[in-house]
């Protein structure tokens, strides 16, 4: 088996999904696509785009501006034709998805360059547009629960995370974000693309639109589930509506030491694993746990975690179910830059943004670390789990 390396990762500063307000509105989700090539390509003039060999782009809702956005992004952004593209999706974990059939072609022997990407935007497609699901399904679940919101308030119930814990959890993601943000943490993996503000004026945006910087936690405590009557689930601990576009750039260690390029970290591993979609936000525990039955690794051996905020109750379950930290936030191992509670959530681009930020955090705040770990569910019981290595 070849290794496979990680030679970089960019993203877009993630954007407000609203029509009025969102820095990204005017910008259709192929563009942000562009963006982050551009961005790149830019900062790594050792590689040419018409000598990789193929883009993989992670993408939950393959319809509208998002049909086939892996090969019509590609083309759209002026990229060469001779290059080809595979739209992948496995709900929130396809930008993971496409990470890891990227990583494997070229462990495999079968490509030297790759791009892994991931790209939603929740305005212009909203979630579970033109969605037409078989009617034999609901003999067996009740539709009533398969709504994103719904598991969510389902977790809570059945893991009995109280709506004190979901919420300080979400007040440590936004602290933390911000905190990040303010060190200028992020600068490593956000490329600044032009938006607009609330006024309609075109400006660089440099930050994620979501971080909030002051948490009023009596107006959070107030606040009412949109999900279910009497529910604990509320927009302060959910993922917000989002719009962003990331990618990576992945190679052979033999092709990247031919052209001289440094890294750090290397893809090791990764599995995908399913559970009850009425509870999916509970899908990373069986991905973890396969991914660490597989590779003999327990939370000890993991540096740094990224576990996707989708909602703080799945979250929270997931970290305890697991033992991956602390019962509570503040966590030491767990998003320690934050996580989607506050930067966002652009469906099937987290699963990629969260190895990108890995790798960053790793380089940051735990150097020594030999191993990192990302996990994320997705809609419909879909889980991923993805582990990266120093190269020694
Ligand atoms: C929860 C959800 C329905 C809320 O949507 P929304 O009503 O458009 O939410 P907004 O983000 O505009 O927030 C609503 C209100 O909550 C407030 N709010 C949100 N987070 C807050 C926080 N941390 N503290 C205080 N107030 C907060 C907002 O300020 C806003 O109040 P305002 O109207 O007075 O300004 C939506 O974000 C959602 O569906 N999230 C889940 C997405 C999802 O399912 N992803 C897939 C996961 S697998």
């Amino acid at each position: 088996m070849e290794e496979c390396v990680i030679i970089d990762g960019v993203r877009t500063p993630n954007g407000r999904a609203h029509a009025e307000k969102g820095w990204f509105r005017n910008k259709r989700p192929d563009e942000l696509l562009t963006a982050v090539y551009d961005g790149l390509f830019e900062r790594n003039k050792a590689v040419k785009p018409e000598d990789v060999d193929a883009v993989f782009v992670g993408c939950a809702n393959i319809s509208g501006m998002q049909n086939d956005i892996g090969r019509l992004g590609w083309l759209a952004g002026g990229y060469p034709e001779s290059v080809p593209s595979n739209t992948i999706t496995n709900q929130c974990p396809s930008g993971m998805s496409a990470t890891m059939h990227a990583a494997r072609a070229i462990m495999t022997g079968e490509a030297d360059i790759m791009i892994a990407a991931g790209v939603e935007d929740m305005e212009k497609v909203a979630m579970g547009a033109n969605m037409d699901f078989p009617p034999r399904l609901f003999n067996r679940y009740n539709l009533l629960e398969f709504p994103m919101g719904a598991t969510a308030e389902k977790v809570a119930e059945l893991y009995n995370i109280s709506r004190e814990d979901m919420e300080n959890m979400a007040i440590w993601s936004n602290k933390k974000a911000k905190e990040a943000r303010d060190a200028g943490k992020f600068k490593n993996e956000i490329i600044p693309v032009m938006g607009v503000d609330q006024e309609g004026n075109e400006f660089l945006v440099e930050h994620d639109q979501w971080i909030r910087d002051k948490v009023d936690p009596e107006k959070m405590a107030t606040m009412k589930s949109p999900f279910k009557p009497d529910g604990v689930v509320t927009a302060a601990t959910s993922s917000p509506l989002t719009q962003g576009a990331c990618c990576m750039l992945l190679m052979s260690r033999k092709k990247a030491d031919e052209l001289g390029l440094s890294y750090t970290y290397k893809y090791n591993y990764g599995v995908l694993a399913g559970c009850d979609p009425t509870i999916m936000g509970m899908a990373p525990v069986p991905s973890v746990k396969k991914l660490f039955e597989r590779t003999g690794l327990g939370p000890d051996d993991i540096g740094a975690i990224e576990l996707n905020e989708a909602f703080a109750s799945q979250s929270l379950a997931c970290i305890r179910e697991l033992k991956l930290d602390n019962e509570n936030a503040p966590f030491e191992k767990v998003n320690m830059w934050g996580g989607a509670l506050a930067l966002g959530h652009p469906l099937g681009e987290s699963g990629a943004r969260i190895v990108i930020t890995l790798m960053n955090v790793m380089k940051t705040e735990v150097p020594d670390a030999k191993y990192g770990l990302a996990s994320l569910c997705g809609a419909f019981g879909n889980g991923g789990a993805l582990l990266i290595e120093k190269v020694s």
